[in-house]
């Protein structure tokens, strides 16, 4: 399968990414492993015509509309994100008329059409340095209420939340965590900013998945504790083979990020599918805001 793989690869010009999150066989076979501002930032670079999306659905979307000349494929078509759904269109323009004169920023975890009707876009590692480039004070921020919060802590702006909230990392509860902590006292403690504040407070650092393969690299310890979904444990295993990695609760599993399997890579790349293609007018206005995310450096490394 793996070799069919190669060759298909090569056949298609194509080029596999996947997120942090992915089962270890797509992490292994995929050209590049990233977490979500790495990803987009690649898609848009690679000389590649087509991009197989090891990820969920925003994601592939992103991708397509940073680079709208090149096929991006995603290999599980129902492969969602439940967080990106907690908003829409009507709720939107409700916000809109409430706060007339504020910017709109959204977490990249949203549909192209939710961008589209958005100033900016941000991933967790560059929302605080979004949200400060902003020339505007009073900032809507959806659709991530933890990761709203954090934004607020981190810039002087005027922070107005959205109640939305990640199914996973909501699980990561402060009573484990604590007595992980005094389990291991010398281990060091990286948090998602998805993750509920009176977790976030028991943090070491709070950093994006990415920012977190980088941590881990740098810091002296050898021992850490992960804040989010445990698919990026793999990687940090693979890549830190002296050190030891605990989740920071059970069961952080985020049931769409383990929908592909290498079956699907395969399918995807010899039949050509699932095509993304978010509707022209959409992707259009997308791209303003998610230009700004790519343009604007990272936060946490
Ligand atoms: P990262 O951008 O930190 O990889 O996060 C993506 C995500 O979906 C978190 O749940
Ligand atoms: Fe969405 Fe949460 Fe899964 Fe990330 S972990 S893709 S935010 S449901």
């Amino acid at each position: 399968m793996r070799e069919e793989i190669e060759q298909l690869k090569r056949e298609r010009d194509a080029i596999i990414l996947a997120h942090n999150y992915q089962p270890p066989e797509i992490q292994d076979i995929a050209d590049f492993v990233g977490d979500s501002l790495d990803l987009a930032r690649k898609g848009a670079a690679t000389p590649h015509r087509t991009i197989v999306f090891c990820g969920v659905r925003f994601m592939a979307e992103s991708a397509k509309i940073l680079a709208p000349e090149k096929t991006v494929l995603l290999p599980v078509l129902d492969a969602g994100c439940p967080l990106a759904d907690m908003v829409d269109g009507e709720k939107l323009a409700q916000l809109r008329k409430r706060y007339p004169h504020a910017t709109l920023l959204c977490y990249v975890n949203t549909t192209a059409e939710t961008k589209a009707r958005c100033d900016y876009c941000c991933t967790s590692a560059n929302a605080a340095a979004v949200a400060a480039a902003i020339p505007n004070g009073r900032i809507i921020f959806i659709p991530d209420e933890n990761l709203a919060r954090w934004v607020m802590k981190n810039t002087d702006k005027e922070i107005i939340p959205y109640p939305g909230y990640c199914y996973v990392h909501k699980k990561i509860k402060r009573e484990y965590l604590e007595r992980l902590k005094k389990h291991y006292p010398d281990a060091e403690v990286l948090i998602h900013p998805e993750a509920d504040p009176e977790v976030q407070e028991l943090a070491d650092f709070i950093l994006s998945t990415s920012g977190m393969v980088k941590r881990v690299r740098d810091s002296q310890k050898k021992r850490f504790i992960i804040g989010t979904e445990e698919g990026l444990i793999y990687r940090l295993k693979k890549e830190n083979p002296g050190k030891e990695f605990f989740p920071a609760g059970p069961g952080l599993i985020c049931i769409d990020m383990k929908k592909i399997r290498l079956e699907d890579v395969h399918n995807a790349l010899k039949e050509l599918v699932y095509p993304i293609e978010p509707e022209s007018e959409i992707m259009t206005r997308a791209r303003v805001a998610l230009n700004r995310m790519v343009e604007i450096g990272r936060r946490d490394g």
